[in-house]
């Protein structure tokens, strides 16, 4: 992995302690760019919001754990076939998320912070993505 894991640690710990506010700002961002992307999720997703948060403070928590991580990212990427998470949409997810840790972080955000979440959510995304592709073959895994 190519990524600056230590930068997307101490990024993710600037934004992390504003909570709530963070995934509320994500999820108009992302539905304010790609209004497509909104009927996928229930229509009150303050749940929702929680859990995605939450996945993503386990993934940055075990960065360095890769077969944790892949695990992770694997069952994550399968159960994202039965959401209708389509591959064409992870780029529009990607580029809220990374907007959202950029507003956040204010001051802190920097070009070389910005390039390591680039890099993590290529990575991220691409193995959600083979994980759903596979999903058929390997059913109930
Ligand atoms: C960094 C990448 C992502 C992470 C960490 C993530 C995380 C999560 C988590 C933790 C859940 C809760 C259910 C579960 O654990 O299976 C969830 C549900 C969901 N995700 Fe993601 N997700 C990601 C990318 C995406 C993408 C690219 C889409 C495409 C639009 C998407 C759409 C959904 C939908 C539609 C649900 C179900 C929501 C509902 O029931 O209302 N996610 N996601």
């Amino acid at each position: 992995m190519t990524a600056d894991l230590s930068l997307i640690r101490s990024s993710f710990a600037v934004v992390q302690p504003h909570g709530t506010e963070v995934t509320a700002y994500f999820y108009d961002h992302l539905f304010a760019h790609n209004p497509g992307v909104r009927p996928l999720f229930a229509p009150h997703i303050d749940e929702q919001r929680d859990r995605l948060w939450a996945a993503l403070g386990a993934l940055v928590a075990n960065l360095e754990n890769a077969d944790t991580l892949i695990g992770m990212l694997q069952n994550l990427g399968r159960r994202h076939v039965g959401y209708g998470a389509l591959p064409e949409y992870y780029p529009a997810v990607g580029s809220s998320l990374i907007a959202t840790l950029a507003h956040f972080a204010g001051d802190a955000w920097t070009p070389e912070i910005e390039k390591a979440w680039v890099e993590i959510y290529g990575v991220i995304s691409s193995t959600m993505i083979a994980a759903g592709e596979t999903a058929g073959e390997t059913a109930g895994a």
